[in-house]
């Protein structure tokens, strides 16, 4: 059974690849070179059996934790071009954010099998392995 826990932050970011000149990021980028914020939702699933002692596959409270000790400390509320180390040198479009969640997720959480990021209502990037 697969199980999602949801989970918002905010972020401030600017596209741009640092190989390319002003213009060229102007260009490709557009508005989103300029810096401005999302309301991020995560969706984070993971796939088990569900134990017949608990009725859980996984406790909510557990992934709520973890979620929150891995991305909302560091992402909720950031600048991800510059206080995200992985994202440094890194353009954080949605899909590379997606990547960097991942990695940091599947860490703790071996039964990863999907990282949906919502950057906005109508943007969105799905994650599998
Ligand atoms: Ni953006």
């Amino acid at each position: 059974m697969r199980v999602t826990r949801r989970a918002s932050f905010s972020a401030a970011h600017k596209l741009q690849c640092d190989h390319l000149s002003e213009d060229d990021n102007k260009r490709l980028f557009g508005k989103c070179y300029n810096l401005h914020g999302h309301n991020y939702d995560l969706y984070v699933s993971v796939e088990g059996d569900v134990d017949p002692q608990t009725g859980l596959v996984v406790n909510f409270d557990d992934l709520k934790a973890i979620i929150n000790r891995i991305v909302m400390a560091r992402m909720d509320h950031k600048y991800l071009n510059e206080d995200v180390p992985e994202l440094k040198n890194c353009n954080p479009t949605a899909e590379n954010i997606a990547r960097v969640i991942w990695k940091w997720l599947v860490v703790e959480l071996p039964t990863l099998v999907e990282v949906k990021l919502v950057e906005s209502e109508n943007n969105i990037v799905t994650l599998t392995p």
